[in-house]
């Protein structure tokens, strides 16, 4: 159980596992995620639930190599298993007929976006994906994207591929000629965050999927609380997707640094 059964590098510390665990690939819907854990001293992970096979009893997961537990995670092998693999956990997506509808992917943020998105178009949306990344080797899952997409725009900081600029620099350009029906945004806060500003003067419904420290993944330790309007949520259960116009920004963003140095020290540690 939980086993490695594939294994893929997609781009520059960026890393694609296949992991035997039938149950999980049996429920899980577009949205969700998983909460793995590496060995007996490992933290808890979350990572969305990429793809999954419901035949062959897999599911895809897509993680950057960032810190202490993505980096030992990294170093597993096909063969090598898993201690602990939970899910599916969170709220799926809600997948209806909206019409219009664009994507945005940006960096690591393309691989949570494509179960959505691959079901947002079998529900026959029209589907416009705008996937974003610091230069071309970062930009991953162009084809599978362009799959279940009837319009794609591909953007780079550098320039290196597609166009040179921001995928809020696509969407502004995408909203001032088209009437689109929802946004839905998945990648760095700061992206998601510009990403609901540009959608906000035309009230184009924004949904932003977050990904806050998590924990438990089961609303018990509250290490995931967000700021929605005015209320307390806690992303692991309520969400991880929510209204990009009534997330408090700031709060997510100063929240998600909390433990910077503990996590500095980690990955020294580890490296002595
Ligand atoms: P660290 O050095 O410990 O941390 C680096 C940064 O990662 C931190 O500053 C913090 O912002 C974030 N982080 C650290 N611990 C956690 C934690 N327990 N929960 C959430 N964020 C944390 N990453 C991917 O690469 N691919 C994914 O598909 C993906 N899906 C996610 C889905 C959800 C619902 C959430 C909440 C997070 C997701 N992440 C994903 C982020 C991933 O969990 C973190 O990058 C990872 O936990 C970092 O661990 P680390 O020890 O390697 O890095
Ligand atoms: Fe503990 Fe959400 S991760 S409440
Ligand atoms: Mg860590």
């Amino acid at each position: 159980m939980y086993e490695i059964v594939h294994k893929s590098d997609l781009a520059h510390n960026i890393k694609l596992f296949k992991v035997y665990a039938p149950d999980i690939a049996k429920k899980a819907k577009p949205g969700q995620f998983v909460i793995v854990r590496n060995n007996e001293q490992g933290e808890r992970i979350p990572l969305t639930i990429a793809d999954y096979d419901r035949h062959k009893g897999t599911i895809t997961i897509i993680f950057q190599e960032v810190g202490k537990s993505t980096i030992d995670m990294g170093k597993f092998e096909p063969g090598d298993k898993f201690l602990d693999f939970v899910g599916p956990l969170g709220k799926p997506s809600e997948i209806g007929k909206y019409g219009k509808i664009v994507c945005v992917g940006g960096g690591i943020g393309v691989a949570p976006i494509h179960p959505i998105l691959r079901a947002l178009y079998e529900k026959e949306n029209y589907i416009i994906s705008i996937l974003g990344a610091r230069n071309s080797d970062l930009l991953i899952w162009e084809e599978k994207i362009k799959a279940f997409s009837h319009e794609t725009y591909l953007m780079t900081d550098d320039g290196s591929y597609g166009e040179k600029g921001l995928v809020t620099d696509a969407l502004a350009k995408i909203i001032s000629q088209q009437d689109i029906d929802m946004v839905l945004a998945i990648g760095p806060l700061a992206m998601m965050q510009a990403v609901s500003e540009v959608t906000r003067l035309k009230q184009i419904k924004t949904l932003v999927s977050l990904n806050p420290i998590m924990l438990d993944g089961t609303g018990m330790c509250g290490a995931c609380r967000v700021k929605i309007g005015n209320e307390n949520k806690f992303a692991c259960v309520d969400g991880p997707e929510f209204d990009g116009h009534l997330v408090e920004w700031e709060n997510a963003k100063q929240r998600a640094k909390m433990f910077k140095e503990q996590e500095g020290l980690a990955l020294n540690y580890k490296n002595n």
